[in-house]
């Protein structure tokens, strides 16, 4: 069963009930927009431990009431429960796109404004920085501004100063640190700082994406809002994009993160690019009206296609569907384009390629097969996300030569990196074997572990021929699951 409290040392041995929890949860919400999910106790008292030894408070309730009457604790409250993840160029095809298609728009007018709303740290604004100096240069005549703002003080007052240390510089290139940062010396060796000549481009606010009006007059060629909304709720990201609508010239562009989408605001918003979206323009064709109220009728529901995967499988599909397979050391990658609603799903047992030529029980040629498959059905290939699952240790054996589920998990991330397919979704190692439900159209999938006398033969047959193994000389021997 699991206890009421946390006592866990990585919380600081602080206790959060569930109610405590629930309040906690709904006054973030109230601050920020943010939903916490139910499984965040745990970081959730991780990350007040310290507000709370701050205050010598004896206990989580102390604290909350404190919450209550102190703003500038409350500010330090959101702050300890953001999440600010960020990168130099993260999902670099975004600044590539801006060149492409966004400048050679402005080419003439020679002016453009920029939001980074979310910016956490950065990084996210100092790209944009970096990319419009490339490429529309106040040498040349361009105006250009860039709104930098996020609700959290701290990372807000990290991005304005600049200051990064060398392990944050993995997606500058050796021209880019150059030109744009200085490197510091004696105390602030194994640090960059960024040029003033860039830092100025860049207006840091705090805003809180909640609040009603911002503090924004101005109309903005793009918005980046990327990793931002993953935390809102339906309801909340609406809102918010309603209100970024208001804010884009005609032409403007809004950016999200890989793992957000505006398909269901079609009537507002239409695709420009992978996560790239532009306002819908009269001209557009219109979203089909709303339907009308009609009396129920029973009418056969729509055929949902849905096919179970076998080692070897490779399967595409266009429209609603679910794939199903079952895996031990296996590994299946679920590869889908959200534009489209094609993808589909393999099953391959063994890494890399086969030296008997194509067989798709090995990862290069199932891989090769569904991304061929999928692009037959429509599919993009740029657009295409993964989610993947298997890859567990099954076989009670002792080499890690045998280990061939992780062998077939770091191969499946190892081709989908270098592919460049973003992976949304794994659940990869571990000693169970997975069920795996799989929506190509949406998505959506899920794993659950297969359990004592559930595990299927496949899964049994993989111990027993593991416990053979064992039993067997140390020697190491060639094997081929399945
Ligand atoms: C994961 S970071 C994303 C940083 C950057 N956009 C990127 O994609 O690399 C999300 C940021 O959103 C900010 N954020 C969350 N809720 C917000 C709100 N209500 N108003 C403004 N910023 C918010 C967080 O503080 C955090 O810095």
């Amino acid at each position: 069963m699991v206890s009421d409290f946390l006592t866990d040392p990585r919380t600081g041995g602080l206790l959060v009930r569930p109610d405590e929890f629930e309040a906690i949860r709904s006054l973030l919400y109230e601050m920020s927009g943010i939903s916490l999910n139910q499984n965040k106790r745990e970081m959730v008292a991780a990350r007040l431990a310290r507000r709370v030894r701050h205050y010598q408070s004896a206990s989580i309730a102390d604290y909350l009431d404190r919450l209550q009457t102190d703003a500038a604790e409350q500010q330090e409250f959101v702050n300890c429960l953001t999440t600010n993840k960020t990168d130099f160029f993260r999902e670099s095809h975004h600044f590539d796109y801006l060149r492409d298609t966004l400048l050679p728009r402005l080419a003439d007018r020679r002016r453009v404004r920029v939001w980074s709303a979310g910016c956490s740290t950065g990084e996210e604004p100092y790209t944009l920085a970096m990319t419009l100096a490339d490429h529309a240069p106040q040498a040349d005549g361009w105006d250009v501004k860039i709104l930098a703002s996020d609700i959290d003080t701290a990372v807000l007052a990290s991005a304005a100063k600049g200051v990064y240390p060398d392990d944050r510089l993995a997606g500058l290139s050796p021209d880019h640190l150059r030109r744009f940062f200085l490197r510091g010396t004696g105390a602030n060796a194994g640090k960059v700082s960024v040029r003033p000549g860039l830092r100025d481009r860049i207006a840091f606010r705090r805003i809180n994406l909640m609040d009603e009006p911002w503090p924004v007059r101005t109309r903005f060629d793009a918005i980046f809002c990327r990793n931002v909304v993953i935390y809102f709720d339906r309801p909340t990201q609406q809102r918010l994009f309603s209100r970024f609508a208001e804010l884009l010239t005609p032409d403007g562009l809004l950016f999200l993160g890989h793992s957000e989408n505006l398909h269901w605001m079609a009537e507002t918003f239409t695709p420009a690019g992978p996560t790239v979206y532009r306002l819908r323009a009269s001209a557009d064709t219109p979203p089909p009206p709303a339907a009308r109220k009609l009396s129920p009728i029973a009418l056969p529901k729509p055929k949902v296609e849905e096919h179970t995967l076998i080692l070897g499988d490779v399967k595409a599909t266009r429209g609603p569907a679910v794939l199903k397979t079952l895996l031990g050391s296996c590994v299946a990658a679920c590869l889908y384009d959200p534009e489209t609603g094609v993808g589909g799903m393999n099953h391959f047992s063994l890494p890399g390629a086969s030296d008997e030529g194509k067989n798709a029980r090995y990862g290069a040629y199932a891989m090769e097969l569904l991304i061929t498959a999928i692009m037959k059905k429509g599919g993009h290939r740029d657009r295409l996300r993964a989610k993947v699952f298997g890859g567990a240790k099954v076989l009670n054996v002792e080499s890690e030569r045998l280990n061939v589920g992780a062998k077939n998990a770091e191969f499946v991330l190892q081709f989908l990196d270098d592919e460049g397919i973003p992976v949304v979704g794994r659940c990869l190692g571990g000693t169970s074997g997975l069920q795996v439900r799989f929506n190509p159209h949406t998505g959506t999938a899920g794993a659950k572990p297969l359990a004592g006398k559930e595990l299927p033969p496949l899964v049994v047959a993989e111990k027993r021929f593991g416990d053979e193994l064992t039993q067997k000389v140390a020697e190491p021997v060639d094997v081929e699951l399945f």
